[in-house]
Order: structure tokens, then sequence, then C-alpha cells
């Protein structure tokens, strides 16, 4: 059985003069695409992995016809089958989602097997609409991205088989994605002004973020959950009120929310006692929890049948729920902006994105706390901010300028081929000083974090 070489390729390969990555786009855009397999590997393998700041993401695209590509994307990580053609440029050619709310709100939760099975049944699809719609073909391609990590095994799985086919049908390169990253820089492509460094919090089903963005590939963590994800206590506290979950437990709650009492009962904030900026949702949904039980609420009642007295007090909840919820990331926000203004005086934004970042009221809340600190805040819109194909694409995108991607896989690769997959995967290195006596995160079996990757690298490279 062969064994990708995703990693291996970031470690071993020789260090390229900087006018390679530019000569290696040219030639990318300009190769026959059917090149015999070696040849064209070879050709472009001596030229890999530059470490070209990307501080100036954009200033070199506008015009540039050389540096004008076109990237497909490819999201399997969790419940959405998505893909998405999009131009260097910034312009996104066409957007697919396929999404398994129905199966969500059947089942109350993404179950690894079912999930996968679904996303079996709509890949090609889904894949052959994004390359219709963009009206483009295969051969216009100039490389393949697709999520690695994190996520759930056999879902990833389903997307790198696609991608993999369609790079070694058609002769192209590449590019393992990480979803978070992916999550943050798909934000770069709306708002052409953010420049590294930035700060990111990235709150969606199953990870609570906080970021400092260095360059490209290189992250500072300096919060994350020690337990669920605020999207996860979304989805319970839907799901425990008995909310119509087709369209995910958020955006119910979002809207349930707006006709409650958000003071009527007094959830306590998270770890106010933890002066740093970890997130924990558990015990809030036990809160929810307890009072949903104490208001003799029945979830098997659809919220549409319930009576008024009972609506409203489903409301209370949601909106108390949402406000304490909401609370805990403006407190720790505003602590990691201390942070990362200490490490890093220049920032100037902090990127909200993830499927929570499409809730108004959590942008609304955020918003202040951003303009009291003099940043600005940077939301993707909703679509952008769940789970997307346009972030896989042009995470790509900004990987394969600066030479970081694979070669093209085989034309005939066996169908035991073991995908180098990252179900859990951390994104940068832990800030030291912001490291929580309250962590306990479960460590086995973690990859290294993409950061140390990248920074391993290049340090063999100079
Ligand atoms: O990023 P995403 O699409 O998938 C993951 O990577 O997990 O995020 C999905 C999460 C779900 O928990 C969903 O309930 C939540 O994002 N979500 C929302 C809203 N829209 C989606 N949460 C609160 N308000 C919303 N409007
Ligand atoms: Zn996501």
């Amino acid at each position: 059985m062969a064994v990708s070489s995703t990693l291996s390729r970031l470690n071993l390969l020789p260090r390229p003069l900087l006018p390679y990555a530019v000569s290696t786009l040219r030639a990318l855009k300009f190769r026959p695409r059917c090149a015999p397999l070696t040849s064209f590997s070879n050709s472009f393998s001596a030229h890999f992995s530059t470490p070209k700041s990307s501080a100036e993401p954009n200033t070199q695209i506008p015009g540039a016809p050389d540096d004008d590509f076109i990237v497909l994307g490819i999201e399997t990580s969790c419940d959405d089958t998505a893909a998405a053609v999009v131009r260097s440029s910034g312009e996104i050619l066409s957007q697919v989602v396929s999404s398994q709310a129905d199966l969500l709100a059947r089942y109350g939760g993404v179950a690894p097997k079912m999930a996968e099975e679904a996303h079996s049944q709509v890949i090609d699809q889904v894949v052959q609409e994004a390359i219709d719609k963009a009206n483009v073909r295969e051969t216009d391609l100039s490389a393949v991205a697709v999520t690695i990590g994190p996520g759930l095994s056999l879902c990833l799985r389903v997307g790198v088989r696609k991608a993999r086919k369609t790079a070694g049908r058609f002769n192209l390169p590449i590019i393992g994605v990480h979803h978070m990253e992916a999550h943050a820089l798909v934000a770069r492509l709306m708002e052409k002004k953010l420049q590294f460094p930035f700060m990111a919090l990235l709150i969606s089903g199953g990870h609570n973020l906080l970021i400092l963005a260095q360059d490209l590939g290189q992250y500072i963590q300096l919060g994350t959950t020690i337990d669920d994800a605020v999207g996860e206590a979304y989805d319970k506290t839907a799901k425990w009120l008995g909310l119509d979950l087709r369209r995910s437990g958020g955006p119910a709650i979002e809207e349930l929310a707006r006709e409650g009492d958000a003071k009527s009962i007094k959830f306590s904030i998270p770890m106010k006692q933890h002066k740093d900026c970890n997130f924990s949702y558990a015990g809030l949904k036990t809160q929810v929890r307890l009072a949903i039980k104490s208001r003799n609420i029945d979830a098997e009642i659809p919220i549409s049948c319930a009576n008024h007295q009972d609506r409203s007090s489903r409301a209370d909840i949601a909106a108390s729920f949402q406000r304490v919820a909401v609370l805990h990331l403006e407190e720790r926000c505003e602590r990691a902006i201390e942070w990362a203004l200490n490490i890093e005086p220049s920032i100037k934004h902090l990127v909200v994105s993830g499927g929570v970042a499409s809730n108004q009221y959590v942008r609304a809340q955020l918003d202040q706390v951003v303009k009291k600190n003099s940043l600005q805040l940077v939301c993707p819109p909703p679509s952008l901010c769940t789970d997307n194909g346009v972030m896989v694409a042009w995470t790509g995108i900004e990987h394969f300028r600066v030479g970081r991607f694979d070669p093209p896989p085989p034309a005939d690769e066996p169908e035991d081929f073991v995908n180098d997959l990252r179900p859990r995967w951390p994104l940068g290195e832990e800030y030291a000083e912001g490291r929580s006596e309250a962590r306990s995160l479960r460590r086995a079996r973690i990859h290294p974090s993409l950061t140390s990757i990248i920074q391993a690298s290049l340090q063999q490279q100079r």
C-alpha cells in the first residue's frame, strides 16, 4: 500500500530560489495538461515550497496574467458536501453545497458512518456541478485543493479520494487544506485589506479557536475549548427545546431568541475564574438542560405545536442561553486582543468566522468589543462562514501561490491507497503564557500542528 506524501514534501524538498515560484505558476498555467506524469512531476518538484512572505496577499495578483489561475476546492470534513471553483483574483466562479441537514434533524447529530454514506452519494454530482456552473473544464484548472483535517476520518476520506481521482485524471497538483485555516483565510478573499498579522475567532460545531495569524500557515493558538464548542451548545440547546433542526440548531436558536427575554434566566458565565483565553461550554449545556427540565418542557412536542406559554418559556431559555454563550466569547476576545497586541502591536483586524459567525447577535456583540479596542471586525458573509468549498479553494490558492502543493497523484492510483488524513490536527502552536490549568485536552494521536510542519520545512530550507 502506498502512503500519501503530503507531510514529506514539506520537510524533505530542497529550497528553491524565489523566482522559481513565479515560473512554477507560469509553467503550471501554460503546461500541456496531460503531459507524461513522470516528466511533469519531476519538472516542478524541483521548484517546491518557496517560503515567500504572504503579508501582502493580493498585490501580486491583479493584472498579472501569469498569476491568473483557477483552483477547485472540495470540503467533506463534517456534514456538508461542498465544492467550489475560485480564480486566484478572488473571483468565485461557482459554489455548491449539499447539506445533510435532514439526516441531522432525524438523528439529532452527525453519525460518522451515515455521514460518510451521504457524502459518497453526492460527491460526484457536487463536484461536477461546481465545474459546470463555473463554466470551466477540468483542463482549465491549475490545482485541486481538499480538506485533509481536522474532521471525521470517514468523511474526510470521501473528499480526498475524489480530489485525488480528479487530480490524477487531469494531471493536476493537489493541496491538502486545514479546515480551520480555511475558515480564517476566506476572510482575505472578501476583505482585500486584510493582511497579516490579524486575529481570528473561529467558532463552529467542533471548534472554538482564538488565534493570532502571523503569516500564511503561521498561527499562535491563544485559546481553544477545553470541552465543547459553542456550535455544539447551540445544537444541543435547539434539540432539547424541540426546535426544527433542518437548518441546524444555531439558526433555530437565533430566531427563537428574538422572542425571548435574555435576562430571564441567570445562567453563569463559564470559566470566569480562569484568566486565560480558553473556552468551555459543557457546563452551560448542563445549566440549560436543568432549566428545561425544571420548566417541564417536552422536546418531543415540536415548538410549532407548543402553546403560547410553553413557546415563550422556550424563547426565554434560547435568549438567555445565547446571551451567556456570547458573553463568554466576548470576554475571551477582550483578553485575547490584549495578548495579541502585546505580541504584534500592528494588528488591526479581528476575523470572526465558522458556522456560528453567521449569527447576527454574535456579530453585533463582537463588533462592540472590537470597536472598543480600536480594531475592525471582519466577518465573511454567512454562506462563507458555514462550511463551504470556496474557503478550501481560496486557502489552496494562497498556499499554491507560495509553492506549497503536492505533485499530481498517479491516474491509476489504487482504491486501497492510504490517504494522509488528519482528523485531529491543531492549527497553531499553543501560546505558552495562555496555557490553562483547566485544560483537559485529550492529546493522544494528535497530528503535529500545521504551523510546526511549515516551520520545520522552512528551517530545513535555510
Ligand atoms: O463551520 P460549520 O458549518 O461546521 C463545522 O465546522 O462544525 O459550523 C456549524 C455550526 C453548527 O453548530 C451550527 O449550529 C452553527 O455552526 N451555526 C450557527 C448559526 N448558523 C450555523 N450557530 C448560531 N447561529 C447561527 N445562525
Ligand atoms: Zn467548519
